[in-house]
């Protein structure tokens, strides 16, 4: 995202030299964080404390499904009784398509607002961030795309994140999609990252399987892609491998126990802890990808991330070998002191085998072998202008690994392992993670 600042002949003349730079410059960039309040009922907390903060009137930014399932309610009436005036506009839909954007911003103007509160998954989250970046500095989202493109900080932005899977609530980034055109845009502005973000496992309760499954993949990949990446700094490894066991240990709960308080609470912070990973050491070549099949075919960000993951990892697995191992133990689902190569072929397995048990597919049913070229083309322009991958992907190696999760024609049932029917990877017996350790 930083490579935005960069001119195209910069990029064309000295990449890698430019990307190294950059992340000299990443490693040290101020990004604020905000104050987390974690545990059931925090979302109402979060509703009181900024009811006190006297703001004229509060942009509720949602989604017609949260609407339905009166998740806000609460935190709505918490800032009714303490007399803060607000408006919700809640028709943000999936991978927040621009045109939703421009009505959020048209409404935050008309009922003169002057905070907003971000109440739902990534598409609100980043939805809201977009809106509050485009109202403070008079711009459309698509001239704000890239870094730090608008002179003005937005609005105060509160979230509180009813997925656990994009961190978005701790990112300096909002993804918007762009129909027209079928791609996925990215603002970045550090001052976009939430003042307060409340984590409140009650709200995720009721997430149905299928989307816990993709969304905690994509928080897993967040922490896989930070941690193998080169822009990882001792913060943003602790931050990814807690993520990693966390995720390991709570994800197939959640999954097969929607109504498990604890691992869903578990999962929010895990989620929370990968976006405080990536934020800073970025994403890589599964998000290059990923970011593709979601404009072309609105595949789900977190289940285009989940297909690509193990595919991704095979390809890059020379190059961080002792990483993936590293991986395998905090995992849980290997012992340190036996071979890198050994406990890095675990991991790999044992991601396919985490994809398994949460039913979802090893191939993706929309993806057409014509699309394919363009598809390599376009993500490894992301990757090799944004991403400090730890094994740059060319294009041919890029088609390779588009053509391994091409559904097979009348073949097998496309599932990693017989999905539903396939266990969580075996893990071993161990500690239970700390949240603050690395
Ligand atoms: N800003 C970032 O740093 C960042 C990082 C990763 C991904 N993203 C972006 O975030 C978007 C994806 O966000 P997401 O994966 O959270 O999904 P989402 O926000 O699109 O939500 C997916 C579906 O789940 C529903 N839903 C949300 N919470 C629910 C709940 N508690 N109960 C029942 N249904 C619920 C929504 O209504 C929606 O239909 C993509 O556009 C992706 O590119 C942003
Ligand atoms: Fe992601």
């Amino acid at each position: 995202m930083l490579t935005d600042l960069i001119p195209d002949t910069a990029l064309n003349v000295g990449l890698p030299a430019v990307k190294r730079a950059l992340g000299v410059v990443t490693r040290v960039l101020p990004i604020p964080q905000p104050t987390l309040m974690v545990g059931p009922g925090s979302s109402i907390r979060l509703g009181e404390t900024i009811s006190g903060l006297g703001h004229r009137r509060i942009f509720v930014v949602t989604d017609g499904v949260i609407t339905r399932l009166g998740l806000a309610t609460p935190l709505l009436e918490a800032l009714t009784r303490g007399g803060s005036a607000f408006v919700v506009f809640d028709e943000i839909t999936p991978d927040a398509p621009i045109p939703l954007v421009e009505k959020g911003i048209e409404m935050y103007r008309r009922e003169s607002c002057d905070a907003i509160v971000a109440f739902g998954g990534g598409s609100v989250m980043d939805s809201a961030k977009a809106i509050g970046v485009s109202v403070a500095n008079d711009k459309h989202p698509r001239e704000l795309v890239g870094y730090f493109k608008g002179w003005s900080a937005p609005p105060p932005i509160y979230a509180v994140p009813t997925t656990a899977g994009t961190g978005s609530e701790v990112t300096v980034a909002a993804v918007i999609s762009d129909p027209e055109n079928h791609t996925k845009l990215v603002i970045a502005d550090t001052r976009m990252v939430p003042r307060l973000a409340a984590l409140d496992p009650c709200l995720m309760t009721g997430l149905p399987g299928p989307i816990t499954a993709a969304t905690g993949m994509d928080a897993l990949t967040h922490a896989i892609e930070a941690y193998i990446g080169q822009w990882g700094t001792d913060f943003t490894d602790r931050m990814a491998l807690a993520a990693v066991a966390m995720i390991y240990e709570n994800l197939p709960i959640a999954y097969t126990n929607g109504q498990d308080l604890g691992a869903r609470e578990k999962m929010a912070l895990a989620s929370t802890y990968a976006g405080l990973a990536f934020t800073r050491a970025n994403v890589g070549n599964v998000h290059a990808i990923a970011h593709q099949l979601g404009g072309l075919y609105h595949t789900p960000h977190g289940l285009a991330n989940a297909i690509v993951l193990p595919p991704v990892l095979r390809f890059s697995s020379p190059s961080c070998t002792a990483k993936l191992a590293a991986l395998a133990v905090r995992a849980g689902v290997g012992e340190s002191g036996q071979p890198e190569d050994g406990l890095a072929r675990t991991f790999l397995d044992s991601v396919e085998a985490l994809n398994a048990s949460l039913g979802i597919p090893a191939r993706l049913d929309t993806l057409r072998e014509e699309d394919i070229p363009g598809l390599a083309k376009a993500a490894c322009w992301e990757a090799d202008t944004s991403y400090p991958v730890p094994a740059r992907m060319s294009r041919t190696a890029c088609e390779q690994l588009l053509r391994q999760i091409l559904p097979v024609p009348g073949g097998p049932e496309p599932l990693a392992r017989q999905g539903s029917k396939a266990k969580a990877p075996p893990r071993k017996k161990r500690a239970r993670p700390r949240p603050d350790a690395g």
